[in-house]
């Protein structure tokens, strides 16, 4: 399947619907782009910001006119979507999905035949193409699939494939994770402020100083840990600091957010 000789039709208008259309508009087109949503106001909205996009009569007027078919609604809505366009879908196509924790073969359990399907996990960065895409093959996808759905999720920014075990692990870490990092921001911000900065000053300091690291963790290759200690001089206030994190169980706290992130991921997959 050629993904620039391909329709793509996406389900489900919201957040990730719009961010993967709006990655999608802005590369080398594929040959259709479609989308429908269940909110009347979504689908003008799609007409009014996306042009080249194809808003049909419904999901399987959707699903009929296109080569790859992705599920960019709510968990809890997939099972109602797959019994509508399920028997509707051929071997021919295939389908993604972007649900947290909702496994290919409860996809599977609404197809007559075997389609192949693809879970994604990509995170909300993908607004400005800069998230990472985790994606797994069902049982029914090769490796021509997953290379394709690759292909597609690249312009949101990374991919990574894994298999699908992985993917309530992967969920809670960079499907969850920026919100995670929206709160260090807050929080480190408030801090600032508790000092005696001034509110504009401090998310600013944050901000740059957690992007400058970022930055440099990728660009030098070198482990977090080493460039932990560059920072921090014997007797030193960065070390202050860091006692302070470990005192209050920082590692902890982080160990359990994905604990039960992962859990809640597995839950909601039933
Ligand atoms: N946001 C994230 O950070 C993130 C990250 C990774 C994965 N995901 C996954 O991406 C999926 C979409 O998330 P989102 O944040 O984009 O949700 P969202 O903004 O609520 O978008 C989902 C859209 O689907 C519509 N919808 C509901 N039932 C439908 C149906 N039968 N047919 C077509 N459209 C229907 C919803 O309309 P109504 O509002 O009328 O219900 C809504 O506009 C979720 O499964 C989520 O787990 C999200």
């Amino acid at each position: 399947m050629d993904i620039a000789k391909s329709r793509i039709g996406i389900i489900g208008g919201g957040n990730m619907g719009q961010a993967i259309l709006k990655g999608l508009s802005s590369g080398r087109p594929p040959a259709g782009l479609l989308a429908w949503d269940a909110l009347a106001a979504c689908r003008e909205r799609l007409v009014r910001e996306f042009p080249m996009v194809t808003v049909p009569e419904n999901n399987r007027a959707l699903v009929a006119a296109s080569d790859i078919v992705i599920l960019a609604v709510k968990p809890q809505v997939i099972g109602p979507v797959m019994a509508e366009i399920g028997p509707d879908l051929n071997e021919k196509q295939l389908l993604i999905s972007i649900a947290a924790g909702v496994p290919c073969r409860r996809l599977e359990e609404h197809l007559d035949r075997p389609v192949p399907t693809i879970r994604i996990m990509p995170n909300t960065p993908a607004l400005i193409n800069r998230g990472i895409s985790a994606i797994a093959a069902g049982s029914n996808a090769e490796k021509s699939h997953l290379e394709n759905a690759q292909a597609l999720f690249s312009c949101l920014g990374e991919t990574v494939i894994v298999p699908e075990s992985a993917m309530d692990m992967v969920t809670a870490v960079s499907g969850s994770g920026p919100a995670y990092v929206f709160l260090v921001i807050e929080a480190l911000t408030d801090a600032a402020v508790g000092l005696g900065l001034a509110r504009d000053l401090a998310r600013k300091l944050v901000v740059e100083t957690i992007l400058g690291s970022t930055e440099l963790l990728k660009s030098s290759g070198r482990h977090p840990m080493e460039l932990k200690d560059m920072v921090t001089s014997p007797g030193g206030t960065t070390i202050a600091g860091l006692a302070e994190l470990e005192k209050y169980g920082l590692r902890h706290a982080f160990n359990a957010a994905l604990q039960s992130a992962c859990q809640r991921s597995r839950e909601l997959g039933g």
